[in-house]
Formats: structure tokens, sequence, C-alpha cells
């Protein structure tokens, strides 16, 4: 939520912070603005995307060797010019950009105002600016000490970075519960969200740890503790190319995405699962197999479509390792008391490794003794960092707001791990075993396969683009895939949808099937398909549009739907690999056909670093 990039060197900062906006923009497109130091503080904000910002200044003498900029997620007050970022502090000699929310602001702005402040704009961020500048100058103190002062009152999250006039070689930034990287280069400093602002220019990067505070000049980068004291940086290496960034032809990071999923999953697998030897080898899991065989209990936490995955590894993980599993919103969590034994192992699963709610629930259940097994694609990220042990998904950068490959590559991993688990605890048969090893190994060609139907795809997309409803409904491993296709269809096309598992429809929303509402089967063959089918049969009774995902050569839904895609057959444990993807394309074409920005879909962000 909300992206921020900032730059200080020999270079011009402009075209770096306005291509880092660009590039951060899936954390928020309500708004956009840069400050840039020339001599004297500039500011430049407008509503809308960074193209519009970027428009804006044309023709403007934008010449700076400093600056910062921000990409807006609206938290308080309206996407508006006034409420943009950056933010002025009252002298106009300071200018902030903040990612996060100052959840005490109301208390400080009334102090605040009570000593004669005017605020300008409705946010919490410029609240924090006036009472750092307010320290400053009635403290006679360094800008440095009036930031530390200020943070020790923050309640809530925040990445702030600061511009000052009075001092234009130094940047001053600090973080709690929200993401900043920081790019080192020959006499220049890259500031950002995520490292995606900075790989073109140099690949050494320090991840800053909450409660630490950066002080960046061109030449120097210190970092400190609340206490005062110096902390070495620690250097990571980027291991990301610039290509993966770029959408490679495509028209939009969505289609890309989905396109890539069979690279994705086989990256994924790579390294790990060897069909031929019979052998899965996964560092994070080899490491702790006696702590995660001895396990009591799994409890699986994540958001959204990270959720979704870990509904589905609820599945797998009680069939095949026969450990009560439970699922869990972070959200509800974090805040619910929950009951955390020893013996209890917390699987995180997040894409962005930064989402805030999973990172609080993660800390809670850590403080409580619990185990903590990081499923993330970002390297590095805070979840990832957290985590006493992990594996990572391999998918590569993920743009698109909706998830796509990182969802394959979640599931693809916890597969790895439930095979490798329920084995070693000699829960599955070495033949059983063989079998699903065998078989995830066919699954990039199989999602190759799938991917041939994106045409059927769009022109089903196109037919029923303007329904005001949709269903979607499966059973067992696919319950938690007709929750992902409605959950896409809703980001993408705006389009209303639930999803339910199929045996519930007649306890409800079945009152909901008429003449044309369409409603998805995602009906591979498996266990239930007979009783799929009586419940499509039911659909069909009541006048409402079956269209349905299929194994290939299933002659019997193919009587009953209006609509089928087939897809390869595979083992029913591992189908949802295949049947969520046309459900991805359905949702991506959906919003194709009715014009919308797929990759920017309205009122979201890609990471929810606020709660
Ligand atoms: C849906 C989507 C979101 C995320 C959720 C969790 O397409 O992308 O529902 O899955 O915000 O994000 P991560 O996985 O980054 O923790």
């Amino acid at each position: 939520m909300c992206g921020i990039v900032a730059y200080i060197g020999n270079q011009e900062a402009y075209p770096i912070i306005l291509k880092g906006l660009q590039r951060l923009e899936y954390r928020g497109y309500d708004s956009a603005g840069v400050a840039l130091l020339d001599q004297k503080l500039t500011i430049y904000k407008k509503k809308g995307k960074v193209a519009e910002l970027e428009g804006s200044l044309i023709g403007k003498n934008l010449h700076a060797k400093s600056g910062i900029g921000h990409t807006r997620w609206a938290t308080h007050g309206e996407p508006s010019d006034r409420n943009a970022h950056p933010h002025r502090s009252p002298s106009g000699k300071l200018a902030m950009v903040h990612n996060g929310i100052i959840e005490n602001y109301a208390p400080i702005k009334k102090e605040l105002q009570n000593k004669g402040y005017v605020f300008e704009s409705d946010t919490d961020t410029e609240v924090l600016l006036y009472f750092i500048e307010d320290i400053y100058q009635n403290d006679a103190t360094s800008l440095e000490e009036a930031v530390r002062i200020a943070l020790k009152r923050i309640i809530g999250a925040y990445v702030i970075i600061l511009l000052d006039e009075a001092h234009p070689d130094t940047l001053i930034a600090a973080r709690k519960g929200s993401p900043l990287v920081i790019g080192i280069g020959k006499n220049e400093h890259f500031l950002a969200s995520d490292a995606s602002p900075i790989i073109e220019y140099t690949k050494e990067v320090v991840y800053i740890n909450d409660y630490e505070m950066a002080i960046v000049k061109p030449d120097e980068l210190i970092l400190k503790n609340p206490g005062n004291e110096r902390i070495t940086p620690f250097i990571t290496k980027l291991d990301m190319e610039l290509a993966a960034i770029e959408k490679g032809g495509y028209e939009h990071f969505m289609l890309k995405e989905i396109f890539e999923q069979p690279t994705a999953v086989f990256d994924c697998l790579r390294g790990r699962l060897d069909a031929k030897a019979g052998t899965i080898r996964m560092g994070g899991i080899d490491k702790h197999l006696d702590l995660l065989k001895e396990a009591k209990r799994i409890i699986l936490v994540g958001c959204g479509t990270s959720w979704h995955a870990g509904l589905l590894a609820e599945y797998v993980f009680e069939e095949l390792c026969r450990v009560p599993v439970e699922v869990e919103y972070a959200s509800e969590f974090r805040y619910r008391n929950p009951v955390i034994n020893p013996g209890d192992v917390i699987i995180a699963i997040s894409q962005s490794g930064e989402t805030a709610d999973t990172l609080v629930a993660l800390e809670n259940a850590k403080n409580q003794g619990a185990f903590i097994f990081g499923v993330v694609n970002v390297v590095g990220s805070s979840i990832a960092r957290l985590s006493q042990a992990g594996a990572y998904t391999h998918a590569g950068p993920e743009i698109g707001v909706a998830s796509t490959k990182a969802f394959t590559a979640q599931l693809t991993v916890l597969y790895l791990i439930a095979i490798k688990l329920g084995y070693a605890k000699g829960c599955l048969s070495r033949d059983r075993y063989l079998h699903l090893i065998g078989e995830l190994a066919l699954i990039p060609d199989k999602i190759s396969e799938v991917l041939k139907s994106a045409p059927e795809v769009a022109a089903l997309a196109e037919k029923y683009k303007d329904a005001r409803d949709f269903l979607f409904l499966g059973r067992g491993y696919n319950f938690p895939i007709a929750l992902e296709g409605a959950l896409k269809l809703k980001e993408i096309s705006y389009i209303h949808a639930e999803g339910y598992p199929a045996a519930e429809m007649k306890h409800g929303p079945i009152a909901l099937v008429e003449d044309n509402l369409p409603v998805v089967f995602v009906a591979t063959k498996d266990a239930y398909h007979d009783k799929l089918i009586s419940n499509a049969q039911e659909i069909k009774a009541r006048k409402g549009n079956v269209l349905a995902i299929i194994s290939e050569n299933d002659t019997v839904f193919q009587d009953i739907a209006d609509e089928t895609i087939a897809v390869p057959a595979a083992d029913e444990m591992l189908a949802p690999l295949l049947s969520v993807v046309p459900l991805q394309l359905l949702a991506y074409y959906t919003g194709l056909a009715k014009g919308l920005d797929v990759d920017k879909p309205r009122n979201l962000a890609k990471s929810v670093t606020v709660e």
C-alpha cells in the first residue's frame, strides 16, 4: 500500500523517481507526487495515476540531485491533490512521504491544533510531519533527533522519508511495519518500497528492519537503532533481472504472469523434485524435518488468494500427513487471542511477504512459542525474515495486482512439503509417494496445454461479460479453486461473484439461480464427480447457465453444461493447479472485454501493508 521512492546522488533525481513510481504503482494509484530539492524545495502532486503527474510536469524545470516520490493508496482522506504526498511542513522547509498508518494521529493533531497549527490535508502523514517539525524547531535539535523523538510516540506502521531544505545532502528514513530497501550505488543511494525501482542501477541493497533509522547521504549510509547506536548495514545481492519486471510483449502484467505459470511452477520444482530418483529436497524442510514430523497441529495463515492456497493445503496436509490442520485469515487470527500450544507449526503464506495482518499475526504467534515456517515469494521480505525456516516460491516478481502465478507457485511448494512430510511420517506408501511426485513433475507441461484454451476462454468472457452475478462451485480440492475463481472475477471485472462448496448451494445460494445466471463448476474428475453432476443438473433445472472446467473427455459434463473448458487429466489432488488457470483467464478476459484496467483494478493495491 503506497509506494515510495527517493534518490540522492549525482544523477537527475526526477527521472529515477518517476520510473520508480511507475514500477511501484501496483501498490496504489490514487494520486502521486514528488518533492525535488535544488537549493529550494519544490513539490508537485496530482490526483490519479503516475502518468497524470508526469503529464502535468511536462515543460517544468525539474532539475535536482535529490528527491522523494510517492504513489498513494488512500487511507486517511479521499484521493485528491491536497491529500497526495509528499507533504510540506509548516515552515515549508521539510517534505515527507509516508507508507503506512499513524493510528494515534488524532490526539497529536489536536495538540498541534491547540498550538495554532493549521493543517492543509486530511492525512495522518501531515500530522506526523508537523509533529516532527514542531520538535525540530522548539527543541533546537537535529532533524534526525526530532524524528527519533517523534517516532517514540507513534503507534502504527510507517516508512517515512524526509527531505530538508537546510540539509540538501541528507535524506532521513525510518521504518516500522512497512517495507524499505536501500540500493547502494557509487556516490548515490536509492530508496524504495521494494527493489524494482533499484535493480537497473545497482544490485547491492540493504533491507531496513523495523525500528531502524537511515541517514542517507550520496556517499554514506548510516543505520541506527532507536537507542541512537550505529548498526552495520547488511548488504544483500539482488537476484533479479530487469526483464522480470517488464511486460515482455504482453498487453498486461496479469496476462504475462498467467502465461508464466509453466515456468513459475517449473522453477519452484527445480532443484527440489527429482522424479527419476524419487526424491524431494528442500533445505528448510530437511533441516527441521523432525520438528515438522512431530507437529501436533499445523496452522496455515494468510490473506486473500494466499488464504485460498492455505485452504487447499489443509485438505492436502490432512490427507497426506494425517495431522490436524487449521486455516486462518491473518486479520482474524491476530486479534482473536488464539490458543497456541507447544508443537504447533505455523505456515505463513504470502506473495509479497509484507502483508501487515499476516506479519503481525506471525509476530504474535512467534511470541507465544509457535514455530514459523514461511512460504513467501519476495526474497528478503519482512515475513521471510521473520520466519524461522521457509521455502521460497520462486515465482519471480508478480506485478499484476491480482495474484496468479504466485498462487500456483504457493500450491506447488505446499504440495512438495505435504508429500515429503507425509512420506517421512510413514503416512504415504512408496507407490503413492512416487505417483504424486511423478504427477507433480508433469504439471508445468500440463499448464502449457491449459493455456492453449485462452482464445476459447476469451470468447466465453465476451459472451458473459454483462452478467450481473456469477456463482462458482466446487467440492473437495476444487472448493478453494471456486473461491479463487470468484475472487479473481470480482477483482478484475467488478462482477459480483460468490464461491461456494457445491453441496452447500442447496442451503441458500440456490435462491440466486434464475434464467441465465452463469454458474461455473470446477469439475475436474475426482471422488465427488457424480455428486457434482447432480448439482449441475439442479442448476440446469432452474435455467441457470452451466460453465464447467472439466477433465478432457468428460462427455457427461459436456452433455449437461452450456460451456466447457477442458484441462488435461491429472491426479485429483493436483488438478487445482490446472483448473485454476481457465478461471484466471476468465477474469482477465472479462475485465478486458469490459474495457477495465486489469493491472490496476479500482480500490485495490497489491501489497497490503496497512490494516
Ligand atoms: C488477490 C490478491 C490478494 C492477496 C492478499 C495477500 O488477487 O492478490 O488477495 O493474495 O492481499 O497478499 P500476500 O500474498 O502478498 O500476503
